[in-house]
């Protein structure tokens, strides 16, 4: 895969993770490198087994976002990301894809215009297709996959290779370009149009469905928010913003 513009691909930037923050490697259901599972490869980024019981409600983090924009890219891949591998165990992400699109219907068909043009409509469908189809887990690493490399179209096929190996191109693509994106799509529109208050730019992030103001403090947030006992072990060694994390 080409490199990312943004950062480097992400089981590179796990390992960096695990290097940098000792912590998180110890609390985290997350394994590099593994070779037990059919599924997985032998480099590739594995979940292994369950989760840990969370002891209370999990915190929402829920992301309205479109797919070429720029800081919504960054949010996703340096914010949400991270966040999300070092406190899997105590967040319930929620992605959707649709940001700042609008819809009209046309003769009783949805049709949708993006900001960034019909390109990026195309892979808001493709990725509420990811998430439709895909396990919550894997439907976030492909997305992460995706958004963190320049040619997204192009990229589908090894981003599924590596997070879905079981889920085919064509079929999200069948998915993307018929009926049930159109319908995934207006749904998405629905949840946006709806939002209270309404979303003022996108990354329009919630925690606990609450706008999230600064979006380096969503792991201290998620940390804080958290009202289970025992918390990962990362929320109490985090002295040092966890963005220092070393993209170099
Ligand atoms: C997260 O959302 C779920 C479903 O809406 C809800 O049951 C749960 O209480 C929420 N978690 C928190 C911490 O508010
Ligand atoms: C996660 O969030 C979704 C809504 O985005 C909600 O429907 C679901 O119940 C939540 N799950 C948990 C375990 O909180
Ligand atoms: C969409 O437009 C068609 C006719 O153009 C109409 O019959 C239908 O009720 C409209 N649907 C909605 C949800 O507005």
């Amino acid at each position: 895969m080409p490199r990312s513009p943004f950062l480097p691909p992400p089981a590179l930037l796990l390992l960096l993770l695990l290097l940098e923050v000792p912590g998180a490697a110890k609390a985290s259901p997350l394994q590099a490198f593994s070779a037990g599972t059919a599924t997985c490869k032998a480099h590739d980024l594995c979940l292994q087994g369950p989760r840990p019981e969370p002891q209370a409600p999990l915190v929402n983090v829920s992301l309205y976002y479109e797919s070429l924009c720029g800081a919504c890219r960054s949010f996703l891949v340096r914010d949400l990301f991270p966040t999300w591998l070092m406190v899997l165990e105590i967040l319930n992400v929620t992605l959707v894809p649709y940001g700042n699109a609008q819809e009209r219907n046309v003769s009783g068909t949805w049709e949708f215009t993006c900001q960034h043009g019909e390109l990026e409509c195309r892979l808001n469908m493709v990725e509420a297709c990811i998430l439709d189809r895909l396990g919550r887990d894997s439907a976030l690493l492909t997305i992460v996959c995706l958004e963190e490399l320049e040619d997204m179209e192009k990229n589908l096929r090894p981003c599924l290779e590596l997070y879905a190996p079981d889920v085919s191109p064509d079929s999200i693509m069948e998915c993307a370009t018929g009926e049930r994106g159109i319908q995934l799509m207006h749904i998405n529109a629905q949840l946006t149009d709806a939002l209270q208050p309404p979303h003022e730019y996108v990354p329009w992030v919630l925690v606990n469905e609450k706008p999230l103001e600064d979006p380096s403090q969503l792991l201290s947030l998620v940390c804080q928010l958290y009202q289970g006992r025992e918390k990962p072990d990362i929320c109490s060694s985090m002295a040092d913003p966890p963005r220092e994390v070393c993209y170099k």
